[in-house]
């Protein structure tokens, strides 16, 4: 729990004017059933569903009041339950999307929300259903803006909102026929997704749902400061300081401190290696039990930052100075060659024409599911050990390589379990002029921002590279992939 998210609850506490904090156990009330929890009173709700009871249709996305993949109903009204604590839903009655189908059977909503195509990577589809459950049940002919009201507080990357408004409507109609295609002309026809049941349902198992019992927890330390270098002080008196942290590992600690996509260039150190170059990126990594591991505050870890200046376009990257990385000079990852025809004779010779300067917003896709995982040692079928990884990738032979390239052991020693995926879609952004003349040469300039968090794909070599050097236990992670991308919309909007 961030000191940010703490403020955050205690705040939210006092402005829904919920129960006071009292002593456990709490009774809650989920689903029409009776629990008894023994936990913090200040423990976040949407914690307690997922992690004492199970529940992890509830999805946690930035743990902030950003997202809205956490929304419940509390007595009837949707809330975040990152933002409630357990001590303010003592007493309710909890409704969660596993309550939602009645006896097996699924909603009106959930229905339409799989003949509409609603539910795409189901990351924020809980939230979304549940919020236009609570529309539906104190309005039946919601309008339009009525719905988009409704649904505001919850966030979308996939659908572009459209089909969750049109699946709204249909189940207020009862227009809920699912039209599959005859045999043969699936191509081009409205067909449900064969994994939508899972997604409505909230049973669909993404990488933080899923680890194994009595597993470590994996917490990563990360830079503050877009570019700097660092010293790392004796991290031996945490161990003494804080019983449950079983390992404080950093760079030297994995045994190819290198990953990337490209074939040639390794440029991503899994833990960096006395310099930092961007915010948030990995530096060390705390193991132990969960508790004891997020207890301990940053001011205690001994890491000392000289701050540089940084570098945010590729312009001011292109100036001579200071490369960012030592293999590539002026700072040019590659050089390629691009052949095209006579651009100027085409212009000239075309009876059309458009032109004009593009520039697209600053895109940040905020996937809303967090990069999770975990990694276990097993047996392989030749009697050899095996890294097996649970984690949420679209790139499971790619991750499969990487890994045994940073552990430096055989690609057989590593195995990549996929978990369903609610992220990972492409930030680059497409600028098309408004009007080009069909089939003529038009003329196209786009300038790019991409912004990169802690990165796709990060946390998995970094789960299972540090699984390697705490022996037979395993270990878990759970990070929001655009922490900081959340951070700062949180702190945005509460500036704001
Ligand atoms: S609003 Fe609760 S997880 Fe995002
Ligand atoms: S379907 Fe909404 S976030 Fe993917």
């Amino acid at each position: 729990m961030t000191e940010g998210g703490q403020l955050v609850m205690l705040e939210a506490a006092a402005e829904l004017g919920g129960a006071e904090p009292s002593d456990p156990p709490f009774e809650l009330r989920v689903n029409g059933a009776q629990h008894t929890l023994s936990v913090d009173p200040l423990t976040r709700l949407s914690d307690a569903l997922r992690e004492e009871l199970q529940l992890t249709g509830t999805k946690v996305g930035c743990d902030a009041g950003d997202c809205g993949a956490c929304t419940v109903l509390l007595d009837g009204r949707p809330v975040c339950s990152c933002l409630t604590s357990v001590a303010q839903a003592a007493g309710r009655n909890v409704t969660t999307v596993e309550g939602l189908a009645a006896g097996g059977v699924l909603s009106s909503l959930q229905q339409a929300f799989i003949t509409q195509g609603a539910a795409q990577c189901g990351a924020c589809t809980p939230g979304m259903l549940i919020a236009a459950t609570a529309l539906l049940e104190s309005n039946a002919r919601p309008s339009e803006e009525e719905v988009m009201a409704a649904i505001g507080g919850v966030l979308c990357r996939c659908t572009g909102y459209r089909k969750i408004i049109e699946a709204v409507f249909a189940a207020a109609d009862g227009n809920l026929e699912v039209e599959s295609p005859p045999a043969g002309q699936a191509v081009g026809s409205r067909a449900p997704r064969l994994d939508a049941v899972a997604k409505v349902t909230g049973a669909e198992i993404y990488g933080a749902d899923r680890y194994p019992e009595g597993a470590l927890w994996l917490r990563v330390i990360r830079s503050p400061h877009p570019r700097a270098r660092f010293a790392l002080g004796d991290t031996a008196p945490l161990l003494l300081e804080y019983p449950g942290l079983a390992l404080v590992l950093s760079a030297p600690d994995v045994p190819v401190n290198g990953f990337g996509i490209f074939p040639q260039v390794k440029d991503q150190p899994v833990l960096a290696a006395g310099r930092v170059r961007y915010r948030g990126e990995a530096v060390l990594a705390l193991i132990g039990e969960r508790a004891a591991v997020e207890a301990i505050p940053e001011s205690a870890i001994p890491i000392q930052y000289r701050v540089e200046r940084h570098t945010l376009d590729s312009d001011e990257g292109l100036r001579p100075g200071e490369p960012l990385h030592d293999f590539a000079p002026d700072n040019v990852l590659i050089r390629g060659r691009v052949c095209k025809g006579d651009v100027d004779v085409a212009l000239e010779t075309t009876p059309f024409v458009t032109e004009g300067q593009f520039t697209t917003s600053f895109v940040e896709h905020a996937y809303i599911e967090p990069e999770a995982g975990y990694a276990e040692y097993v047996s392989g079928k030749d009697g050899r050990g095996r890294i097996r990884v649970f984690a949420c990738t679209q790139t499971p032979y790619m991750d499969r390589d990487e890994l045994a390239r940073i552990l430096a052991v055989d690609v057989e020693q590593v195995h990549i379990v996929p978990s369903a995926v609610g992220g990972a879609s492409q930030s680059l952004p497409l600028v098309l002029p408004e009007r080009t003349a069909p089939d003529r040469p038009a003329r196209l300039e786009a300038s790019e921002r991409v912004y990169l968090p802690a990165g796709i794909g990060r946390s998995i070599p970094l789960a299972a590279g540090l699984f390697a050097t705490t022996s037979q236990r395993r270990v878990w992670h759970r990070a929001c992939s655009a922490s900081d991308f959340w951070r700062r919309l949180h702190v945005r909007r509460r500036e704001g």
